[in-house]
């Protein structure tokens, strides 16, 4: 028998998550190009910003400071930043959490992820997304939303 896989629990768990995500981004053929020459960042300035993103959206204690709505916008005269991106995004997402992670936070952190998909997508393309409207949102989204609006859209 396997022994079942371990919840999030904090920043030990956090930083595996996102070292395992990017990972698979890298070498991914629709998003790995836009990370390393689109954008070419600096890895070891992003992975302790994403770590610390994630820490601050679950625990709220990363302290994170940071525009990722500007962060985002700022790609999409450079390259595709569309549907087909972020959904391959949410997917690797998702199947990295559904690898390593199982319980109440790992689904809350896949939540997270695939509402602020809708809203940066909807926001930086200037795309209308229902799903993305405040006045469609479920109350369990607009719970999620409570706790990571600060962090997601700062200037909004
Ligand atoms: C098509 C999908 C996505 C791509 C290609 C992408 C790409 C990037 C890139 C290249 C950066 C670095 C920008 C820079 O430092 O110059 C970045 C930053 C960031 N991304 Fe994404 N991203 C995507 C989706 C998401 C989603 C869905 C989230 C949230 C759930 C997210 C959260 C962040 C955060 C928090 C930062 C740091 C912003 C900052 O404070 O500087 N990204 N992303």
């Amino acid at each position: 028998m396997t022994d079942p896989l371990p919840d999030l629990e904090g920043r030990a768990e956090i930083e595996r998550l996102v070292n395992a995500f990017y990972e698979r981004v890298r070498v991914d053929d629709r998003l790995g190009f836009i990370f390393d020459e689109v954008a070419a960042i600096d890895w070891s300035s992003h992975l302790p910003k994403m770590y610390a993103f994630w820490e601050t959206v679950l625990f709220r204690s990363g302290g994170y400071t940071g525009n990722p709505l500007a962060a985002h916008a700022k790609l999409v005269p450079l390259t595709a930043m569309g549907r087909p991106q972020f959904d391959r995004w949410l997917e690797l997402f998702r199947s990295t959490v559904d690898d390593l992670f199982a319980g109440e936070h790992a689904e809350h952190i896949k939540n997270c992820a695939a509402d602020m998909a809708n809203v940066i997508h909807s926001k930086i393309n200037h795309i209308p997304d229902p799903r993305a409207d405040p006045g469609n949102l479920t109350p369990e989204q607009k719970a999620r939303y409570a706790a990571y609006r600060a962090v997601a859209e700062p200037s909004s």
